[in-house]
């Protein structure tokens, strides 16, 4: 399970960017956070997995603080950034799924069949000898997700993962989140979008100013968005269970 206890962080001139933020993900869950720009959700998950060190508060993995070994809280925690970009490192799509476990020093028959099959399970295939920098949106987006699959993360974070796609590339992202969660992942989706995912999340959290100003069942949330921040471009009958860009 992942737990944040009391974490705050401050920029210069007092600027307090996250302020005294509590939550715990358990294992297998599925959750959204939500929240205005600015509102601190991407500084909240660069600490998830240490990219980020608490100034103040703490991040735990399995009850242990992820400080005391970063080397495997990095590997169990995977993020996905809003920039596809920021993250590509690899010459090639194979090279580039490839680097974390080339660092983590797996053997070479080992690296070259998860490669392969996180290649197949993502239907990257066709895509292995392209330059990353090469690549469209969508599928820059996939690639990131498999170098982050490829370390086999307990838990999976996706900041923003379905701006700038199409329909097909919105539910093409969705359906690999759904299938890694039904998979026994733990998911944390960060996303502006809630009427593309909300049906398949358990839990809400709300982000406003630094703060999570409401967490809970996304049935209840859904009718006092305003409340919090968050506008609706949708009618006030919607259901939960209509949210969803996945193609049936
Ligand atoms: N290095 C930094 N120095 C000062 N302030 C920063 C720094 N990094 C982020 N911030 C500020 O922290 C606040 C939260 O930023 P964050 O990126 O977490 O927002 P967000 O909720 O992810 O927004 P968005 O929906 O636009 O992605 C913003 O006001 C941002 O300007
Ligand atoms: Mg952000």
């Amino acid at each position: 399970m992942l737990e944040v206890k009391g974490l705050s962080r401050t920029y210069y001139k007092n600027r307090k960017v996250l302020k005294n933020i509590n939550i715990s993900f358990p294992e297998g869950s599925f959750t959204i956070i939500a929240g205005p720009n600015g509102s601190g959700k991407t500084q909240l998950m660069r600490h998830f997995n240490g990219l980020l060190k608490p100034q103040e508060g703490e991040v735990l993995l399995d009850g242990r603080s992820i400080q005391e070994d970063l080397t495997s809280a990095r590997r169990k925690v995977g993020l996905v950034f809003q920039n596809a970009d920021s993250q590509i490192v690899g010459q090639t799509v194979t090279s580039d799924i490839a680097f974390g476990p080339e660092n983590l020093r797996w053997s070479r028959e080992k690296i070259n069949k998860n490669v392969q099959k996180i290649l197949d399970e993502l239907g990257l295939d066709e895509l292995k000898d392209r330059r990353p920098h090469t690549l469209s949106g969508g599928e820059k987006r996939r690639a990131a997700l498999a170098s982050v699959l490829i370390m086999e993360p307990e838990v999976i974070v996706l900041d923003e993962p379905f701006i700038g796609l199409d329909y097909p590339g919105v539910s093409d992202v969705l359906s690999d989140i759904v299938r890694l969660h039904k998979s026994g992942r733990t998911i944390i989706l960060i996303t502006h979008d809630l009427e593309k995912a909300l049906a398949h999340c358990s839990r809400l959290i709300l982000m406003n100013h630094g703060e999570i100003c409401a967490q809970g069942d996304p049935h209840e949330l859904l009718s006092r968005l305003e409340e919090f921040g968050i506008r609706r471009p949708w009618g006030p009958d919607r259901s939960v269970e209509s949210m969803t860009w996945l193609k049936l």
